[in-house]
């Protein structure tokens, strides 16, 4: 089963008297564990691509099926449980929690009920340990730099054991070896769990950590 598929998507914003279209008949087929990677200029439509893809926008016409279910189907309720167990979120302002640590951006995000407090840290622990983050799990997001808090966001989105992982623009506040460095880390991360990917990027450079590269123009997809 693909992990997502879209269908003739479309998504018009309005703004004042005109409508802007970000995504015109956007059709995706995502492999269960395939990572692709997203291409574009700025204002191409990558953020409201990823957005719909995780239910975070709802789109104007079209289908969004994930992991086997439509998800413009779904009411509020469940929707916002869809993104809590399925997806991971990576986006490009790191919006971690400013007065948690590390290790507690990643627990804040455990499901409730689904796994007990003690099994949520040692998941939490492990993770860190992974992104080489383990001497800093104490450390609140303002005493991270900028390559710390990207990883600990990764952990955060991994937390979950999620089906699919959306990456916005993971590298565009970091130097290139540090952009490297992630990448490396996103991708061996994603791969090493079967998971399918979207990691949008304008650098071109980082497209050969993906299986596949989509363009996007103007709201089009370039195959
Ligand atoms: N909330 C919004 N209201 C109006 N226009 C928007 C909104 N969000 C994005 N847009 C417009 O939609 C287009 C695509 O934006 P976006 O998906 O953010 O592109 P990218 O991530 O490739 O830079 C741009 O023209 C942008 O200005
Ligand atoms: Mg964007």
């Amino acid at each position: 089963m693909p992990a997502l598929e879209m269908t003739d998507v479309r998504k018009t914003y309005r703004s004042g008297d005109s409508e802007v279209v970000a995504l015109d008949h956007a059709s995706l087929t995502l492999g269960d564990d395939e990572i692709l990677a997203l291409v574009g200029p700025s204002g191409s439509g990558k953020t409201t691509l990823l957005s719909i893809a995780g239910g975070l926008l709802t789109p104007t016409e079209g289908s969004v099926v994930v992991g086997g279910e439509e998800i413009s189907a779904l009411d509020a309720k469940r929707l916002t449980r869809f993104r809590r167990e399925r997806v991971g979120f990576v986006f490009q302002a790191v919006n971690l929690v400013p007065f948690l640590t590390a290790r507690e951006n990643l627990l804040v995000v455990a499901e409730l009920g689904r796994r007990d407090g003690r099994a949520a840290r040692r998941r939490a622990d492990a993770l860190l340990d992974e992104l080489g983050l383990s001497d800093r799990a104490g450390s609140l997001p303002a005493q991270l730099s900028g390559g710390e808090r990207q990883r600990v966001a990764i952990g955060r989105a991994l937390m979950n054991e999620p089906a699919l992982v959306l990456v916005d623009e993971p590298t565009s506040a970091l130097d290139t070896k540090l952009g490297e460095q992630v990448m490396e880390l996103i991708t061996s991360e994603v791969k090493s769990r079967s998971t399918a990917a979207i990691i949008v990027t304008h650098d071109t450079r980082m497209t050969h950590y993906a299986d596949r590269t989509i363009e996007i123009t103007d709201g089009v997809l370039v195959a």
